[in-house]
């Protein structure tokens, strides 16, 4: 027998043994399947495994060849092959290396010249908001990392984010701030993403609108294509550069994430950086089966592969992890959204499911519902704090009784038994019982893991996202995919920039499907 048929033999076994079972048959369950590494620890309990299940998904990490897949991550070697790149982040927070000391340097002589007044706007004065212009991997993990971490900000800035190409969320930003103390940060790995760029002149005309001249104190370009930042019609007074081998989604340890240490400080960057480090010694050396990224891994592809999931719900219940599932589904869905194998066989297989989520308590009044009764199997991830700041915050502990009670449900359910017994507590009469029980009987057996971080701290939150990080690239090696490249998302590009000609009567129609082409008439009836 395959591995895969005995996967698939163990995926019935569980057909007849419900979580319910699994927990009352194990008192020790809990506790057997809670596991701790940098801070963090995560509760795979209400998951459906059995010590069976995550030796046999070890198994299928040993087949793979996972062990030598991760050191040639950390080795710089080519897990990139379409584009004959390396996967760099990694080295991004290893402060041994000079690369990573010389980028760190440039960082924080900036942010001291920004914060102590030695680098002011055209007309002198000093900087007060910084709005930072990127999108997609150069946006999102910034934007995230810079919200969760509120508290530790240092004040004298602020910070503001435009990714969009529709003009008013940039007008909307720059309405409110004062242009001679703002700068612009051009966040762009390619520096040629339209939406930038748009973005980039719009800023550059709202300073000159105001009167300034100097744009060079204004702007300061973060890139790994430095030669077009500098050619740009932008002068730049700064340009920040990393190496080709960062991936967008993967580059918030660059000086991508120089907004964060603009917000939080050189210090709480390092921070971060460390965060991270201590998960990539944890993947580099924890044993498969109590190595927190393999594992999470592990549960996701067994829910993608044996139990035919097609998505995974990620619910922080701490406000600050809001932004983590828009981060998360860039990370995975653009990471591992592939059907082809790195030596060009379609895969046999599913790979990446939607991501998707959002703050709880906020979900329980949107698509909880879906989750606790609707007919789809869809994994949850909860995502909590233990103390820190967090902990302070009024209404933090309801925050984990809802967190804690959620999970719960999913898991216990509540049978048409239990749902009578309570309505005949409640008064019902025998007849609404007959007529309404169905309808509130909770299915349970539904998965769950919870994440809990011990604060939400520069560090711990950078063993988060280094986690995230490393689950996606175990996932990409199962599927044999590869994680770094974005093919999908080139050929829009394109034709985008041919139909806005087309709309703007730049060129003709050209061959397209009659909806395109009805589409196209109809807005150009409207100029
Ligand atoms: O979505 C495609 C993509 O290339 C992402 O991978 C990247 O994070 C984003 O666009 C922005 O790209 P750039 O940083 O080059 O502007």
């Amino acid at each position: 027998m395959t591995l895969n048929e005995h996967l698939a033999r163990h995926r019935q076994w569980f057909n007849s043994t419900s979580l319910l079972e699994l927990f009352d048959s194990d008192p020790q369950r809990a506790t057997r399947f809670t596991f701790e590494t940098c801070g963090l620890r995560a509760d795979l309990s209400k998951n459906h495994v059995t010590d069976e299940t995550l030796q046999l998904l070890a198994k299928w990490a040993e087949e793979k060849r996972l062990p030598a897949a991760i050191e040639r991550l950390f080795a710089g070697e080519i897990v990139n092959p379409s584009e004959n790149r390396p996967a760099w982040h990694p080295r991004l927070r290893n402060l041994s290396l000079d690369e990573t000391r010389r980028t760190l340097a440039q960082m924080e002589n900036f942010i001291s010249a920004i914060r102590a007044g030695q680098w002011l706007g055209g007309s002198g004065q000093r900087i007060t908001d910084i709005v930072t212009i990127g999108i997609g991997g150069s946006d999102l993990g910034p934007r995230l990392v810079v919200d969760a971490l509120a508290p530790y900000r240092l004040p004298g800035l602020d910070l503001h984010f435009v990714a969009n190409l529709d003009s008013v969320e940039c007008e909307g930003v720059l309405r409110d701030l004062n242009p001679e103390s703002t700068l612009i940060i051009v966040s762009s790995k390619s520096f040629s993403t339209r939406e930038t760029m748009a973005n980039a002149e719009r800023a550059a005309r709202w300073l000159s609108a105001n009167g300034i001249s100097e744009l060079k104190q204004h702007f300061v370009a973060v890139t790994a294509n430095p030669a077009k930042a500098a050619d740009a019609n932008i002068p730049f007074g700064e340009i920040f550069n990393f190496h080709e081998g960062v991936g967008g989604r993967f580059s918030l340890w660059s000086s991508i994430g120089l907004p964060i240490a603009l917000a939080l400080g050189i210090d709480a960057f390092r921070e971060l950086l460390s965060g991270a480090a201590s998960m990539d010694v944890h993947f580099r050396q924890a044993p498969l089966q109590t190595n927190l990224p393999v594992l999470l891994a592990l549960i996701g592809a067994w829910y993608t592969n044996f139990w035919d999931t097609r998505s995974r719900a990620v619910i922080p219940y701490v406000h600050g992890l809001r932004y983590l599932p828009d981060y998360l589904r860039q990370l995975e869905m653009e990471s591992n959204g592939k059907s082809i194998t790195v030596d060009n066989r379609p895969v046999e297989h599913q790979t990446c499911g939607v991501v998707w989520g959002s703050s709880g308590t906020m979900g329980q009044h949107s698509f909880f519902q879906l989750l606790h009764q609707g007919t789809s199997l869809i994994p949850v991830e909860f995502i909590s704090v233990l103390g820190g700041v967090a902990r302070d915050c009024e209404g933090y502990l309801e925050m984990i009784a809802n967190c804690l009670s959620q999970s719960r449900i999913l898991m216990r359910g509540k049978n048409l038994a239990e749902v009578k017994a309570e309505m005949r507590e409640q008064g019902f009469s025998a007849d609404e019982i007959k007529s309404l029980a169905p309808q509130k009987v909770m299915p349970g057996n539904r998965p769950s893991t919870t994440i809990i971080l011990d604060e939400l701290s520069p560090r711990h939150l950078g063993a988060l996202l280094a986690l995230c990080e490393h689950r996606v690239y175990v996932l990409s090696i199962l599927w044999e995919i590869n994680a770094f490249d974005q093919w999908g998302v080139e050929y829009g590009k394109k034709l985008s920039a041919k139909v806005f000609d087309i709309l703007e009567g730049r060129s003709q129609l050209q061959e397209l499907d009659s909806s395109t082409l009805n589409l196209i008439r109809l807005y150009q009836q409207q100029t």
